[in-house]
C-alpha cells in the first residue's frame, strides 16, 4: 500500500491504495465518484474514459501509481452545471438510452472538440469505434458532437 496525492476535478484526494490498483477502482471506491462507469476492464470499451490533463484516457487500465502527477477530470468535474457544450448538446439530442456508456462518451466528446474544434465524419467515427454503446445511440452522439462543436464556438 502507498498513499498519493490524487488532483481531482480541481481538489486533492489523499489515497491509501496497492501501487497497481486501476485508477478506476479509486476514483469510484475509494474517492466516491461513481459517475465513471466499469464496462470491460481491458481499455476496449471507453466507459472508464476520464481526462488526464484534459486528454482522454481509460481508467480501467491505468494504476493509481500512473496517476498521482496528472490533473484528473471525470464526468463530475466536466462542469459545475452541466453548462459544457458537450452537455448541453447531449441534452437537447437526447443522446441517452440506458445511459452505461454515456460518461466515457461525454467526456471522449469533449476531448475531441477541444483538440479538433470542427471534427470530421472521420473524427467522430474513430471516436465511436472505440467507445461501445450496446443501446445503440451512434447517430445521436454524431449528431450532439456536431451541436457541442457548434455551442462551443458561441
Ligand atoms: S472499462 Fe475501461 S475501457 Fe472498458
Ligand atoms: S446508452 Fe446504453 S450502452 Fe450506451
Amino acid at each position: 500500500m502507498a498513499t498519493y496525492n490524487l488532483m481531482i476535478n480541481g481538489s486533492t484526494h489523499a489515497v491509501e491504495a496497492d501501487p497497481q490498483m486501476p485508477l478506476l477502482w479509486v476514483i469510484r471506491d475509494i474517492v466516491g465518484l461513481t459517475g465513471t462507469k466499469y464496462g470491460c476492464g481491458m481499455a476496449q470499451c471507453g466507459a472508464c474514459t476520464v481526462h488526464f490533463n484534459g486528454n482522454p484516457v481509460r481508467s480501467c487500465s491505468i494504476p493509481v501509481s500512473a496517476a498521482a502527477s496528472q490533473k484528473i477530470t471525470t464526468i463530475e468535474g466536466l462542469s459545475p452545471d452541466n453548462s459544457h457544450p458537450v452537455q448541453r448538446a447531449w441534452i437537447a439530442e437526447q443522446v441517452p438510452q440506458c445511459g452505461y456508456c454515456q460518461s466515457g462518451q461525454i467526456m471522449a466528446a469533449a476531448a475531441l472538440i477541444k483538440s479538433k474544434p470542427n471534427p470530421t465524419d472521420t473524427d467522430i467515427d474513430l471516436l465511436m469505434q472505440g467507445h461501445i454503446c450496446r443501446c445503440g445511440t451512434y447517430p445521436r452522439i454524431r449528431k450532439a458532437i456536431k451541436a457541442a462543436a457548434l455551442l462551443a464556438k458561441s
